[in-house]
């Protein structure tokens, strides 16, 4: 199932991995070709903090995103957590980098004790959701319905959700992989808006160190390109952007980066290291 790597060139020629890269150099403004191959899909480069960073951390980090990003044809999106929220998007104002929230209720309102509604998070500065990260599904028990009613409740607030779907190191060694991909894309058909992204993050892959290779994460990048275009028509699922996510760093960025069907990261650690993560988004323009 696996295509050769860049059939017809999509692909610009791919930039090597930055590691020694000054994060104050800003990132070259290449223009990212828009043939008919690629559905003109423009990479995004999105930031999953996590639990991690305080406030002060964050502004710097900011900072020096947006020094080292300058004008770059990519799309940026950092994901705080919620009390970060604020002071990160004022950080970012006026910049090319987006903010996100990592989680939001299914309801616009409600008793809900501890709970963040789409409505706030857009208040606060956000215009992207994650919905159905592996770590809310495992530490939460988020089904694959919750999932759907939270990209449900994310539109209604305007929010561009970042669908996550992926399978754990178990459904892979039994071969139910693309089954898995079938049922967590499915469950969120219904609801899915105009502007959406997908990711696949491989579970076994996420935090562990043990990135797919570039055929793995093409494999499953191709396979929910043919489900988006049964869904949603061969047309639209071309323009459509799915990231990998699991493990990637300025030094493997570019293998998976190369694949047809992977139109940019949704990265979790090597993220929180602006330099890392410039030298990712470097691989992308
Ligand atoms: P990782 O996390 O890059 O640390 O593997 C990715 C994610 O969870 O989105």
């Amino acid at each position: 199932m696996t295509g050769p790597a860049n059939p017809g060139g999509r692909r610009p020629p791919v930039g090597t991995a930055s590691g020694g890269r000054n994060p104050t150099t800003p990132v070259a403004s290449a223009r990212y070709p828009a043939t008919p191959a690629s559905g003109g899909r423009r990479p995004i480069l999105a930031a999953n903090w996590k639990m991690h960073l305080l406030r002060a951390e964050a502004v710097a980090h900011c900072r020096a995103l947006r020094r080292g990003l300058g004008s770059s044809s990519v799309r940026v999106v950092v994901f705080p957590s919620f009390p970060l929220l604020p002071a990160v998007a004022a950080e970012l104002a006026e910049s090319d980098v987006a903010v996100g929230a990592q989680d939001l209720h299914p309801e616009d309102k409600g008793a809900h004790t501890g709970d963040v509604s789409g409505a706030q998070v857009a208040d606060a500065g956000c215009s992207w959701v994650l919905c159905g990260h592996s770590e809310r599904r495992r530490d939460h028990g988020e089904s694959d319905e919750l999932v759907a009613r939270k990209v449900a409740a994310a539109v209604r607030s305007k929010l561009c959700p970042l669908v996550c779907v992926g399978e754990t190191r178990e459904e892979r060694a039994a071969g139910r992989t693309l089954e898995v991909l079938a049922r967590q894309l499915a469950a969120v058909a219904p609801v899915l808006p105009e502007r959406f992204v997908l990711a696949y993050e491989p579970v076994w892959a996420i935090g562990t160190g043990e990135v797919a290779t570039a055929a793995t994460a093409q494999e499953a990048h191709r396979f929910l390109r043919g489900r988006l275009g049964e869904l949603l028509g061969a047309e639209r699922a071309e323009t459509l952007p799915i990231l990998y996510g699991g493990s990637v760093t300025p030094d493997n960025a570019a293998g998976l980066f190369a694949e047809s069907d992977v139109d940019g990261f949704l990265v979790g650690g090597a993220s929180l290291d602006p330099e890392k993560f410039l030298g990712i988004i470097t691989v992308c323009v």
